[in-house]
């Protein structure tokens, strides 16, 4: 997707600002961490399983949520923003099973509401969805766990169509630990009769976050955050008031943006332990680490060393991470090799990042880096999300001044963007 524009006067010209940073910071930076993204896309649908108001706390203000709390409106919902981070969703009335193509097409979160809607209406029409493009992104999982508990799943004409009487709890095994497919399994399954297994099933955090919410509801989740994920159905669940974990991805951004610019780094409100697959590297990079509570503090003398890094499923290291981590990396003293195992077209990136002098180069699903001692900064454009991340480390990393197009990518995930860079040490402003 590419920049909007539009006519001012005799002018075409973009529609959305751009962000400015000016390379390096300018002092030791802190910043808080927002709640997670990922959990916010799965525990919205999730509201729908019970009846009554549910309240989500530390719900991030941010572009893929908007998306997802107008899908949620779109089916009958009320949902309304109080104040800073809460959200709340009524659902108690009839609800339609058809999630609008307009919206679906904008978040792929969206598939999410298979699950909820079949647990609780039986059926559900949810449009093949969209989302950042970093390549073919099948649903295989998704349909296969939803038809073993006994739904009829077909495609037509780009829809989801499903349909179920009644579910029957059953065992499924994932031929890959499925984020997405795990969480839709674990939804439908609150609505079987008897006992479903997810075997094989995703550990991410942003997984066992749902899993609470669905026992704070009145559910029985049992295992989530092992391979092995028991729902005992049936459950009658009531409306909570919920608070969601901090997003892991957001910190190790702000980890690596301000390591990137010099100097020490905090991050405040995250749960350490979702964070050591990046640390465990950041540590092999020299980077001195503290943790204290619900803090990190991150400091890095001279320049990182080169890192091999694989991406994997939890706990391994995080593919959300690989393009702000590659770029961390521009500078590094000698090659690092990046290995991409999640997704099949992940290096969006590395062009860009050649345009601020970044030495690198892609073969299939390797990156490897060959350690710069200094970057220029540039015009870029970010067409994905976490693209949109690697730009502003290495737009921090970068001496002079780095303007970032397509901002619109980075704010489906990151909110208060210029504010949280300026609490990281960083100059940074919107320009038209
Ligand atoms: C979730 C996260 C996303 C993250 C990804 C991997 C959300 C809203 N998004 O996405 O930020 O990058 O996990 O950690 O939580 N696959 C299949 N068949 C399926 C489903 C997936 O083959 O039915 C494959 C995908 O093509 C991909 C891999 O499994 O190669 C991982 O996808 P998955 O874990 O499902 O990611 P999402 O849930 O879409």
């Amino acid at each position: 997707m590419g920049i909007a524009y539009t006519a001012k006067g005799n002018q075409i010209v973009p529609v959305t600002r751009r962000l400015v940073i000016r390379g390096r910071k300018v002092r030791d930076g802190r910043v808080r961490i927002s709640g997670a993204k990922n959990s916010a896309v799965a525990l919205l649908p999730a509201t729908l399983l019970a009846d009554g108001e549910s309240v989500l706390q530390n719900v991030p203000d941010i572009a893929d949520v908007a998306v997802q709390q107008d899908i949620l409106r779109e089916l009958g919902a009320t949902v309304t923003r109080t104040n800073a981070g809460e959200v709340r969703v009524e659902a108690s009335g009839a609800l339609s099973h058809e999630v609008p193509y307009p919206l679906a097409k904008r978040l792929r979160g969206s598939v999410l509401l298979l699950g909820p809607l079949v647990a609780r209406l039986g059926r559900a029409r949810v449009p093949l969805p969209g989302g950042c493009a970093i390549g073919s992104r099948p649903l295989d999982l998704h349909l296969k766990g939803l038809r073993e508990l006994g739904a009829e799943v077909e495609i037509e004409h780009g829809y989801i169509c499903a349909q179920a009487k009644s579910l029957l709890g059953t065992e499924i095994y994932l031929d890959f630990p499925s984020v997405g497919a795990t969480e839709n399994v674990m939804m439908a399954a609150t609505a079987a009769r008897g006992v479903t297994v997810i075997y094989n099933a995703a550990k991410e955090p942003e997984v066992v976050d749902l899993a609470n919410f669905i026992n704070a509801m009145g559910g029985r989740v049992i295992g989530a955050g092992t391979d092995t994920i028991k729902i005992e159905g049936g459950h009658p669940l009531r409306a909570v008031e919920y608070s969601i974990i901090p997003d892991r991805i957001e910190a190790g951004t702000y980890l690596l943006a301000g390591l990137a610019g010099g100097g020490s780094v905090t991050v405040e409100n995250v749960i350490p332990t979702h964070l050591e697959a990046l640390l465990a590297k950041l540590e092999e990079a020299g980077v001195e680490l503290a943790d204290c509570g619900d803090a990190i503090t991150a400091r890095l003398v001279g320049r990182p060393k080169p890192l091999q890094v694989k991406t994997l499923p939890y706990p391994g290291f995080p593919t959300d991470l690989q393009p702000q981590l590659t770029a961390f990396l521009l500078l590094s003293e000698g090659t690092s090799v990046i290995s991409e195992r999640i997704f099949e077209d992940r290096f969006g990136h590395v062009d860009e990042l050649k345009r601020l002098g970044g030495k690198l180069e892609t073969d299939g699903r390797t990156a490897v880096i060959k350690g710069v001692e200094r970057l220029t900064g540039s015009h870029v454009t970010a067409t994905d999300l976490r693209m949109g991340a690697a730009l502003i480390v290495a737009g921090i990393a970068a001496e002079g001044e780095t303007v970032i197009d397509g901002v619109e990518h980075i704010q489906r995930g990151y909110e208060r963007l210029t504010e949280k860079l300026t609490d990281l040490g960083v100059v940074a402003d919107w320009i038209d």
